[in-house]
C-alpha cells in the first residue's frame, strides 16, 4: 500500500551497510521527521551524527501521514484546555505554531521542493443540532483563547452542507519530499544515513546500538521510532490506533483547498497536486490496533463517492498513532539514562510534534535552553491526569492476553486457509501465525510477539501481523515493520 506522497519521490541515496564498529557523537534510530530534524540541528552544530533506519527515509509514519501542518490538536483544543488549563493549551499552540514556521523556514533555507502552502483549517459539522453548536462554540472559544485566528462560518464551500470553524494560516506539504530533502542536506554535510538497517539492541549503559552486522558507539542515543524500542513504562499507557487514507481523481467539481475536519463521524479531507493531476484524499476509519476492519478502505471510497463526483481511485494507505494518557507527547531524555532520548505520544498530530521533538532533543544534547521542554518532557509524571487511562489501557492489554491465549482455535489442517488469508491457531500445542500467499505458499511463524508475549493478529487490509498490546507490526516473513519489538516473529521451531 503506497501513500500518494511517493509521486515524484526521488528517494535517498543508499549507504553501504555497516559491517564494523563505529563511533559517533549521536546515533539516531529512525529517519522520519523527528530523527532527521534532530539530525540536522545536531550536524549543523558540529556533532558527528549517524542515522539508522529500519526501512527507508520517511517510509514509516511520516510518509503515511496527511501532510497537514497545524498549531492546534486534531482531537480538539477545548478538551486540551479542559484537561490542562489555559496556560498549557496556549503553550501547545505557540510551540506548534513555531514548529510550522520552522518547517517553512527550513524549506526556504534548504530549497526543498515539497509543495509547502499556507492553508486554512476547518472544523466542521454536517448537522445543525444544539449539542454540535455548543461543542463548536466551546472549541472556537478555546482556539481564540490560545491565540489562533479563528471564526465561525456557515458554509465551508464543500459540496455538502457543512458549517463550523475556520482557522487561518495553517499549512500543507508533501511530508515525504520534505524529509527526503532533509536527508539530502544531511548527506551533503557528511551524515551517514543507513536505510534497511533495523536496530536489534540499544544498550544505554555502554552507549552501544547494535544492528545485525555492526555496533555503533554513541555518546547520545535518540529513539526517533514513534514509540521507544524495547520495554518501557510509557508503552503501558499508550493507546495505539490505525487510521486509513484513500485518494481519488474527480470527474467534475472543485478540489477543496485547505484542511477539512468533518466531525460527524470524523473524516479529514484535503487535495494534492502532482504535475497536471489533482487528487482528493480522505482520511478516517480509525480503530485500535488489532481490531481490524477489512472494510476501512471500502468505507472511505464510499464516503468520497457519496460526497464527490469520483472518476477513479488512485492510492490507499494507513498509518499508526500513539496517544498518550494525558494528551501530550513525551519528548526528551528518558528515565534512568541521561544519554537516551525518546519522542512518543504524538496522536494524530505527529508532523508538528515530530519537528518540535527533533529540536527539543537536539537542544538537550547540545545543552541549550528550549522553552517547550518543560511541558512535553519524557520524565514528567502526572499521576492524577494519567492514572485512569493507565488503568484502562493496562486492563485492555491484560484482556487481550487472556482472550487471545484462551481463545485461539485449534487447527488440524491448513487446507482451509485461503490464498491471501492469515489465521492465528494452535497447532500441536504451538500458537502459530499462519499465512497463505496469493501464490499458495504457506508461511508459518510463532504468533507470540517478541516484545512482551501478546498474541499477534492478522491485519487483512495490509497483510501484516499486528500486536494489539503496544503496536509492534510484522511482515509475513516475520520482520519488524514498526513498534517496540526489536526482533522478528520467530520460526515455529525456535519459539521455545
Ligand atoms: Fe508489546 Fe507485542 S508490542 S507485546
Amino acid at each position: 500500500m503506497e501513500a500518494i506522497w511517493k509521486l515524484g519521490s526521488r528517494g535517498v541515496a543508499e549507504h553501504p551497510h555497516l559491517t564494523e564498529e563505529i563511533e559517533v557523537d549521536v546515533a539516531i534510530i529512525g529517519a522520519g521527521i523527528t530523527g532527521l530534524t534532530a539530525a540536522l540541528a545536531l550536524a549543523e552544530a558540529g556533532q558527528r551524527v549517524m542515522v539508522l533506519e529500519a526501512a527507508t527515509v520517511g517510509g514509516g509514519v511520516t510518509g503515511g501521514s496527511t501532510g497537514n501542518l497545524y498549531a492546534m490538536l486534531a482531537s480538539g483544543q477545548a478538551p486540551l484546555r479542559r484537561k490542562w488549563g489555559d496556560e498549557v493549551a496556549a503553550s501547545v499552540v505557540r510551540a506548534r505554531t513555531e514548529a510550522v514556521d520552522h518547517i517553512e523556514a527550513t524549506i526556504e533555507r534548504l530549497g526543498i521542493e515539497c509543495q509547502f502552502k499556507r492553508q486554512p483549517a476547518y472544523r466542521l459539522s454536517t448537522e445543525d443540532r444544539q449539542h454540535a453548536r455548543h461543542d463548536l462554540n466551546e472549541e472556537l472559544d478555546a482556539l481564540i483563547s490560545a491565540g489562533l485566528d479563528a471564526e465561525m462560518i456557515e458554509d465551508a464551500g464543500l459540496p455538502f452542507d457543512s458549517w463550523g470553524i475556520r482557522i487561518a494560516y495553517q499549512a500543507q506539504f508533501n511530508p515525504l519530499h520534505y524529509v527526503e530533502g532533509l536527508a539530502g542536506r544531511l548527506q551533503s554535510e557528511g551524515v551517514v544515513i543507513v536505510q534497511h538497517c533495523p536496530v536489534r539492541e540499544v544498550d544505554p549503559d555502554s552507549g552501544i546500538v547494535r544492528t545485525d552486522e555492526a555496533s555503533v558507539a554513541a555518546k547520545h542515543i535518540v529513539q526517533a521510532t514513534h514509540t521507544p524500542k524495547g520495554i518501557n513504562l510509557v508503552q503501558a499507557g499508550m493507546l495505539v490506533t490505525r487510521e486509513y487514507a484513500v485518494s481519488a481523481k474527480l470527474r467534475s467539481g472543485e478540489y477543496p483547498e485547505g484542511i477539512f475536519w468533518v466531525l460527524d463521524p470524523f473524516h479529514s479531507l484535503r487535495s494534492y497536486r502532482h504535475g497536471d493531476q489533482r487528487y482528493l484524499m480522505v482520511i478516517g476509519e480509525k480503530h485500535p490496533l488489532g481490531h481490524h476492519q477489512i472494510e476501512a478502505y471500502r468505507n472511505l471510497r464510499e464516503y468520497l463517492e457519496t460526497h464527490f463526483d469520483v472518476e477513479s481511485f488512485a492510492f490507499q494507505w494507513s498509518a499508526q498513532q500513539y496517544s498518550s494518557p494525558d494528551g501530550l507527547p513525551y519528548i526528551g531524555r528518558m528515565h534512568g539514562h541521561d544519554n537516551l532520548y525518546m519522542a512518543t505520544g504524538f496522536a494524530a498530530d505527529g508532523l508538528i510534534w515530530g519537528t518540535l521533538a527533533g529540536r527539543i532533543i537536539a537542544d538537550q544534547i547540545l545543552e541549550r535552553d528550549n522553552p517547550w521542554h518543560a511541558h512535553f518532557g519524557a520524565r514528567r509524571i502526572t499521576p492524577g491526569k494519567s492514572a485512569l487511562q493507565y488503568v484502562k489501557e493496562n486492563v485492555t492489554v491484560t484482556k487481550h492476553m487472556v482472550k487471545d491465549y484462551l481463545g485461539i482455535e485449534k487447527l488440524d489442517t491448513f487446507d482451509d486457509i485461503e490464498p491471501g488469508q492469515g489465521r492465528v491457531a494452535t497447532v500441536d500445542g504451538e500458537k502459530l501465525a499462519i499465512h497463505r500467499t496469493e501464490t499458495g505458499e504457506l508461511k508459518t511463524l510463532s504468533a507470540v510477539c517478541p516484545h512482551m508475549k501478546c498474541i499477534v493478529h492478522w491485519n487483512p487490509s495490509e497483510s501484516t501481523w499486528d500486536c494489539p498490546c503496544h503496536g509492534s507490526r510484522f511482515d509475513t516473513d516475520g520482520e519488524v515493520i514498526e513498534g517496540p519489538a526489536y526482533h522478528p516473529l520467530a520460526p515455529p521451531e525456535e519459539r521455545q
